[in-house]
């Protein structure tokens, strides 16, 4: 332990400087309105105001962080737990007792159980269906028809996610039920987050009965899914039997509703964000077709003219790199929240207990004080030998510290092969009627993108 990492809290006090409230607040409303507007351009110009800001949300005082060091602090430090308004309003819809809102030894716990699912060397046992269903995608859509990216995107991640990790013959159709309920669940769950009208959300209006119907759906799904794999007796080598075989701090099996609320803590998670990350490399695809030729040239340079395969992703250096370029610009997340437990500081400025903390992953990757030609889409800067300028926590598409996405590994597999399969095989052009403006909900991604593969 370092003499610094010690901080008894009555000789650091003094010396503590209140965070600058940032500018543009109004009353009653202060930043709120600002964020509900146009919440990408407010978080990209917070560091303007400082490292540390103050934001007025209503009554409420929230700390936004705005520099890739201190978010990173934030990320690693012990003094800071998950919750939020964010958490506080995916605890009422998804279950309290999943690994994404569970703090302390509980989340301790729950991480040591799902971890080996995901350890790099677990993930080369999911490449045949990864490979499978890169390629079936690419099977389904047929040159000059027209792709619905979002339901398309949703679908393919679904998919992977759900064969993967809760392996079984069953998965394929319920795999196609898991993706219309998330869509639906994820489109207002960002409505009711934003826009907490408390009961107004029970009123038998057409949009609450869907809602409502898809939200029970998935957790009937789930309820099924756990079910089934019970009375089948198999313990194959997966997450759903990890889950299942899990006990709790005294030895004891996990209770049903933990089992539950971990198999949708994952799934959740696990398919919004590949989701969206698919819809924007779909659309880095149409639009930037000499890096669609780059990664069609360095897949046929691996392959050699076969169909790629898992086992060549490695070698997809390139490949790899235009996915986390897309992810830099186009971060599935943009928005995360922590929340003080003890009177602390970051970057010398006081937090207080109980404060809640913001910080945009898409700021921070936008940020042109951590980025040469911030806004260019540039796969080359994460060659080895530019790579060096970019500072430390200055792109943390997954996080980083203790709640850093499991799935890391994982999720940039499946990407990365996606992309060379979808390269390879077409070239693509948006539509009319295209929308790819920005959405922002829990996840960022195009509004309606749709495009027309080309054959190469
Ligand atoms: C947590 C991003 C894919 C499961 C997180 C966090 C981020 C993230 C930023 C941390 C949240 C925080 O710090 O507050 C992403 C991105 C993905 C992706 C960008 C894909 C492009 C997945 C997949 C799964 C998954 C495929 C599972 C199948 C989880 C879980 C957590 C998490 C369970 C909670 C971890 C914890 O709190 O300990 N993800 N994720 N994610 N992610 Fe992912």
């Amino acid at each position: 332990m370092t003499v610094e990492s010690v901080k008894p809290e009555a000789s650091l006090a003094p010396e503590l400087r209140e965070p600058p409230r940032a500018g543009g607040g109004v009353p009653l409303l202060g930043h709120g309105w600002k964020l509900v507007r146009d919440p990408l351009a407010f978080m990209s110009r917070l560091r303007d105001h400082g490292d540390v800001v103050r934001l007025k949300l209503g009554p409420k005082t929230v700390y936004a962080v705005t520099t890739p060091a201190l978010t990173g602090a934030l990320a690693l430090s012990n003094d800071f737990i998950i919750a939020g308004p964010l958490w506080e309003s995916l605890e009422g819809l998804l279950g309290k007792e999943g690994v994404a809102t569970a703090n302390g030894p509980r989340h301790r716990r729950q991480r040591r159980t799902i971890q080996p699912a995901f350890r790099l060397d677990a993930i080369p046992a999911y490449g045949p269906i990864m490979e499978e269903e890169a390629h079936a995608l690419t099977e389904r859509w047929k040159p000059g028809e027209t792709v619905d990216c979002t339901s398309e995107s949703f679908r393919v991640a679904v998919r992977i996610a759900a064969r993967c990790l809760l392996r079984g013959d069953f998965m394929d159709e319920r795999a196609e039920r898991l993706c219309v309920a998330l869509a639906t669940v994820f489109r207002g769950m960002y409505r009711r987050m934003v826009v907490p009208l408390g009961p107004l959300y029970n009123l038998p209006l057409p949009a609450n009965r869907e809602f409502n119907r898809a939200l029970a759906d998935l957790h009937l799904l789930v309820d099924e899914i756990v079910a089934e794999r019970r009375a089948s007796g198999q313990k194959p080598d997966d997450l759903l039997t990890a889950l299942l075989e899990a006990k709790d701090e005294n030895g004891d099996p996990i209770g049903e509703q933990e089992i539950h609320d971990q198999v949708v803590a994952i799934l959740t998670p696990g398919s919004e964000t590949v989701a969206s990350t698919i819809m924007w490399l779909l659309h880095m695809l149409a639009e930037h077709p000499e890096h669609a030729d780059r990664v069609r040239d360095e897949v046929q340079a691996v392959t050699g003219g076969r169909p790629v395969a898992f086992a060549d992703v490695r070698a997809l250096r390139h490949t790899n790199n235009v996915v986390v370029e897309s992810m830099r610009l186009s971060p599935a997340v943009w928005i995360l929240t922590r929340r003080a437990v003890r009177d602390t500081e970051l970057g010398g400025y006081r937090i207080p207990s109980g404060a809640d903390i913001v910080y945009s992953p898409y700021a921070i990757q936008r940020d042109a004080k951590s980025y040469e030609r911030n806004l260019d889409f540039d796969p080359d800067r994460w060659l080895p030998e530019r790579v060096k300028a970019i500072p430390k926590h200055a792109m943390s598409p997954f996080s980083t510290g203790n709640r850093k996405c499991p799935s890391d590994h994982f999720s940039m597999a499946q990407l990365t092969l996606i992309t060379a399969a979808l390269a390879t095989k077409y070239r693509f052009e948006q539509v009319a009627g295209s929308d790819d403006s920005t959405r922002v909900g829990i996840t960022l991604r195009p509004y309606d993108l749709r495009v027309r593969p080309v054959a190469r």
